[in-house]
């Protein structure tokens, strides 16, 4: 049974299906790369200890993938984590990969996925994958439709071979989280969505009626933070700071959201764990809710 409540971290989740079950607040790992996604952290030390930081504040969900440096972010949470504590659940992804140009090429034929597993597996120091999300490259400002049939198929024979244990989707429409379903169990779905993009309002209560987690990426805006007058004030009236009333606004926005900030600094960390403490009253949620309404509009 997943709580409902918030306290620390925000309370529990189990993703469906599966012994799997994390704090509501996790980490997402991007960060720790280098600038860009690229290269080596400026502060190697830091990354480690924003790691076992979280790790030893109850963090048991980790959001990374092997693109993500590329391989450097893998083999920092190797570094800081492994030999890994029990319970703790690292969801990678597939789909992209980094040519020297820096940028994000889509990598997602059978040889390319069967690739990124494989190198998920030794950079992270791992037997098997916990959560793998195939992440569609979709178009510019999020995802597009069109088939993933071919690919969520290799992922589910990669899990019957025993590399992968669940799959998950990353940056779909609804379309193709129900193609992906008729092929098989879907155990979480990841895409951009925050205070100010909600895009997947829809999305998210369909996939809470099933029990299947929605995981915001960008939460707190990803390369563009978020900035709102509204959200500010919220956040002086509770002597929060914006990022957490953020935060905790996702926790409020439907139980089956999971977060995965993301951030290189032990101090944003530690503000964005307080965040499952928080607590807003219905009439703070209402003019939060105002914010999407006043950022959407001029599209
Ligand atoms: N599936 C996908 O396609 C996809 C795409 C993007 C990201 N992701 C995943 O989602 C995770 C979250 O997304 P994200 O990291 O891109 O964006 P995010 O969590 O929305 O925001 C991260 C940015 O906010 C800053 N920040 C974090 N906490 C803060 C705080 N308390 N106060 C002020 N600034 C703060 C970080 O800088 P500092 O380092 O200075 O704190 C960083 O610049 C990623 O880490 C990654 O695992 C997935």
């Amino acid at each position: 049974m997943n709580e409902m409540t918030e306290g620390t971290l925000g309370g529990r989740f189990t993703f469906p299906g599966t012994s799997l079950t994390v704090q509501r607040i996790g980490y997402g790992a991007m960060q720790l790369a280098g600038p860009g996604v690229w290269g080596p952290p400026k502060d190697p030390d830091g990354a480690i200890a924003v790691l076992r930081e979280g790790v030893a504040a109850g963090v048991n969900h980790i959001d990374t993938a092997d693109f993500y440096g590329p391989h450097i972010t893998n083999q920092i949470i190797r570094q800081a984590l492994h030999p890994y504590p029990t319970g703790l659940v690292i969801v990678t992804k597939l789909g992209a990969r980094r040519p020297p140009d820096k940028s994000w090429q889509p990598a997602i034929s059978p040889q390319d996925l069967t690739d990124g597993v494989h190198d998920n597996l030794r950079n992270l120091g791992l037997d098997a994958l916990d959560i793998v999300n195939y992440r569609a490259m979709g178009a510019i400002h999020g995802p597009a439709e069109g088939s993933i049939a071919e690919q969520v198929t290799v992922l589910a024979e990669l899990r019957r071979k025993g590399l992968i244990r669940h799959i998950g989707l990353s940056n779909v429409t609804a379309a193709q989280v129900a193609e992906a379903q008729a092929i098989t169990d879907i155990v979480c779905v990841q895409n951009s969505y925050n205070l100010a993009q909600r895009h997947d309002d829809t999305l998210i209560d369909d996939l809470a009626r099933q029990g299947i987690p929605y995981v915001p990426f960008f939460p707190l805006g990803g390369f563009t933070p978020l900035q709102s007058s509204t959200l500010s004030d919220v956040a002086g009236r509770l002597e929060a700071t914006p990022m957490q009333v953020a935060l905790t606004w996702l926790l409020r926005r439907s139980p089956n959201i999971l977060l995965i900030p993301g951030t290189s600094s032990v101090a944003h960390l530690r503000e964005n764990l307080a965040a499952g403490q928080l607590t807003l009253s219905p009439q703070v949620l209402e003019e939060l809710d105002g914010i999407a309404a006043t950022a959407e509009a001029p599209h």
